[in-house]
């Protein structure tokens, strides 16, 4: 509640907006600065401060406690807003996407394909791809590693989903035409006018053709698995078997192929961007490298890696919860009001735009000393606070918490290990490496030099 009073307030406005543009240039120049800047100073404390993006106001929410209430509240602060109109314009009607009502039977439907049983499944497939990546590289080889991760983020994310004849080509043509449409998702919240994505432009032709392509390879993939009939063990069958338990109902094929382009557009950026944010900060802290490489050695020895190795790598869960804080892939998440509603003790107008910047959230000295420093061991047992626990989300929370959490927390680790194991990697330039912003948030590229350990896991 707003201290000075309990009537509601209106919330501040952020300085510095132009008519009709409103920050939108600001958004575009820097926006993780943009954004960082509303998390400071007094307008910050209140909690909710309104920024312009273009002639839409939006209600960026700026405190921990207030995110955490907006999403245990989705009858109040429904899926929507900028952000989520612009994946609804891949995924349509996804679980990702959808509003409450809908998501209520489409989460249990999906949620069986993501058991413990199954992550074992998917987990092999994960250290299988890991591997044979690793024993391409050539010692001394030059590679860009942000392309690398996504393409082995795309192949492991293809081949846990289909596991056809199909698969590799089916991986390979997806994976080309991705890249568009994240541009068209950014490009869709920075500018939410609908009639302005309808216009033959060629940025909205090369759109459209690329979300066409991607239906048409998942379409040729269902009508496969459907005459084949058996469940192969892979999150596409899982899908395909998963029944509504209340009514016994199946998704139909419109319904997978949106479920499908959700689970790659939530799956693959993420899982790729992390994996490379580890290489890197792996690769400039040498020492802790070599630390999580002696835990590695007793923990797994020369074996191959098994999901369940994690439970016994606390510090290299340490090291994955502080990159997953540095750099949570999705940096701006986004609700829509479903009436008039209060936060914070301000007044909030029904259909209101909602947004929150996990990035900024896990970036709070408040709750993270030394925010922007790199530092796992703030994640130790004696250290961690109840402040830092509240302000790290990037998995989300709520009824909208990734369905793939545990998948991610599996699938990231193992490859990363199984890479480091053999090779040391470390940057082949000076270039700096920063985070780059569209839909999601990833690392500028970043060129690496690839050297073979004398033995596995020496330093
Ligand atoms: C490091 C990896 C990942 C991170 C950081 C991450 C983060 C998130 C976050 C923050 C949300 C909540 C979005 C919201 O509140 O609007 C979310 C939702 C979701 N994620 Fe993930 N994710 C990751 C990996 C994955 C993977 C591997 C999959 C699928 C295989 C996946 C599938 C989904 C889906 C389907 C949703 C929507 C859930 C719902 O609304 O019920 N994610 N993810």
């Amino acid at each position: 509640m707003n201290p000075a009073s309990t009537v509601p307030t209106s919330p501040p406005a952020a300085p510095g907006a132009l008519p009709v543009a409103g920050h939108l240039w600001q958004i575009l120049r820097d926006p993780l600065l943009f954004f960082e800047r509303r998390h400071t100073g007094p307008a910050a404390r209140s909690g909710v401060v309104v920024v312009r993006v273009g002639p839409r106001p939006v209600h960026l929410v700026t405190r921990p406690d207030l995110v955490r209430h907006l999403l245990a509240d989705p009858g109040t602060f429904e899926q929507g807003g900028i952000y989520i109109e612009g994946v609804r314009a891949l995924a349509g009607n996804s679980v990702a996407s959808c509003p409450a009502a809908d998501h209520r039977v489409q989460r249990p439907i999906l949620q069986p394909a993501f058991q413990q049983r199954r992550i074992a499944d998917y987990s092999r497939v994960t250290e299988a791809c890991a591997d044979a990546l690793a024993r391409s590289w050539h010692n001394g080889q030059r590679l860009e590693m942000v392309h690398g991760m996504h393409r082995l983020a795309a192949e492991v994310v293809t081949r846990t989903l289909f596991s056809g004849p199909g698969t590799v080509q089916a991986g390979q043509d997806i994976q080309r035409l991705f890249p568009q449409l994240l541009v068209g998702l950014y490009r869709r919240m920075l500018l939410p006018v609908g009639w302005a994505h309808r216009m033959p432009l060629p940025a909205n032709i090369g759109f459209r053709s690329a979300l066409n392509g991607i239906n048409r390879i998942i379409d040729r993939e269902i009508r496969t698995y459907r005459s084949g009939g058996r469940d192969r063990g892979d999150l596409l069958s899982a899908m395909m078997h998963a029944t509504d338990p209340r009514t016994g109902a199946t998704l139909t094929d419109v319904e997978l192929t949106e479920q499908v382009v959700g689970m790659l557009l939530a799956a693959v950026e993420t899982t790729g961007s992390v994996a490379a944010w580890l290489l890197h900060c792996l690769a400039i802290h040498p020492k802790v490298e070599e630390a999580v490489l002696g835990e590695l050695r007793i923990a797994v020895g020369d074996r191959p890696l098994r999901a369940g190795d994690l439970a016994n790598l606390p510090l290299f869960k340490r090291v994955f919860a502080e990159v997953l804080r540095l750099y949570p892939p999705f940096w701006l998440l986004s609700r829509v009001t479903t009436g008039p509603a209060e936060l914070g003790g301000h007044r909030i107008p029904g259909g209101a735009d909602i947004a929150f910047s996990l990035y900024c959230l896990h970036r709070a000295p408040q709750a993270f000393p030394f925010p922007h420093r790199f530092d796992p061991d703030r994640w130790l047992p004696d250290r961690v606070t109840d402040a830092q626990r509240e302000a790290h989300f990037p998995f989300g929370a709520g009824t909208r918490q990734c369905i793939g959490e545990v998948y991610g927390r599996t699938a990231i680790p193992l490859v990363v290990a199984t890479l480091l194991r053999h090779w040391r990697l470390r940057h082949a330039t000076g270039r700096e490496v920063t985070p780059l912003v569209k839909g999601t948030m990833r690392p500028s590229p970043m060129s690496m030099t690839v050297t073979r350990r004398a033995a596995a896991y020496a330093p």
